[in-house]
């Protein structure tokens, strides 16, 4: 292993190429990542760096937006098969239909979602500017896709505005029950509860702090305590117990593995990066289009 890294470090310095590793990764791509953290931030690294070759270390959907954010990059995703199944949970069709029940209504895109959909979309948001996105457009009635668990809970942080969510979510965290966090307080009660907003909103609202894959990593960081129970995916429990190895953290189920982000290994990265291959291509109408909803964003959420 010791020497596969070398060798992409190596490879990353011969093609001035970088590799953004989103927080669910397997924990050793971090040894090889220039920046790891989530959808957002990630996002931001692609919109800023000048290397030529992006390798994207996550899944399809963010490989994708980083292409969208910088077209005259090389954007490679080591494993195609590597979706999202949230993001799969609505396509270009489904969306146009969805706007069409709703004329007028502005329609604001989490970002685990294909070009093409967010082509269609007013305003893309990550996990971690939802809500201040959603207020950014001064209305009082606005579309969400495709993620329902987190529309609902924006609508919940926000006075005087509904939002009409579509069907969608993500398994990983959609499976967790009330139940399991009331069980963790009884076992843990002087631990902190900290949860995606992927999770069901009635969920999300028993714990003390809700918020992004680095959102809740950055709770840790600034807390004095000692324990905590994290309602997200393992990846973010391993690189916690990695960098806070005197603090005790206990992920809420064995289950919350999201398996696309996975299937990326160190072998694939150096064969991607190597032979130059999966990249990842636009259509340059969609791009163009899908790239004005992110856009909107960044300037909203600097
Ligand atoms: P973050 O924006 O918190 O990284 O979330 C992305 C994701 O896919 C969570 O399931
Ligand atoms: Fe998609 Fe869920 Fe995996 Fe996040 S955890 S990438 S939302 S399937």
């Amino acid at each position: 292993m010791k020497n596969l890294i070398e060798r992409i470090k190596k490879l990353k310095e011969e093609k001035n190429a970088i590799i953004l590793a989103h927080s669910y990764q397997n924990i050793e791509i971090d040894e090889v990542a220039d920046f790891v953290g989530d959808s957002l931030y990630l996002s931001k690294q692609a919109e800023k760096t000048n290397a030529g070759i992006i390798v994207f270390a996550g899944v399809y959907f963010m490989a994708q937006t980083a292409k969208i954010i910088s077209p005259d990059k090389k954007v490679l995703l080591p494993n195609l098969s590597a979706g999202c199944l949230m993001a799969d949970m609505i396509n270009h069709e489904q969306m146009v239909n969805f706007k069409k029940n709703y004329p007028e209504i502005p329609v604001v895109c989490y970002i685990n979602s294909t070009a093409e959909v967010k082509a269609e979309c007013d305003i893309c948001c990550t996990s971690s500017n939802a809500v201040d996105i959603v207020k950014s457009l001064n209305t009082n009635k606005v579309l969400f896709v495709p993620d329902a668990n987190l529309g609902s809970w924006v609508e919940k942080q926000l006075e005087g505005v509904e939002v009409i969510t579509y069907n969608g979510n993500c398994p990983v965290h959609h499976g967790v029950q009330i139940e399991d966090i009331k069980k963790a307080r009884q076992t843990y009660p002087d631990a902190k509860i900290l949860i995606h907003p992927e999770c069901k909103p009635e969920v999300s609202e028993l714990g003390d702090y809700v918020g992004s894959t680095s959102g809740i990593i950055d709770y840790v960081r600034a807390s004095s305590h000692k324990k905590f129970v994290i309602v997200t995916e393992k990846g973010v429990v391993d690189r916690l117990k990695r960098d806070y190895p005197d603090r005790e953290f206990i992920l809420i189920k064995n289950n919350m593995l999201c398996e696309s982000m996975k299937l990326t290994t160190l072998e694939e990265i150096w064969k991607s990066l190597e032979y130059e291959i999966n990249e990842i291509n636009i259509d340059e109408n969609i791009r163009k289009l899908s790239y004005n909803c992110i856009e909107r964003m960044l300037k909203v959420s600097v």
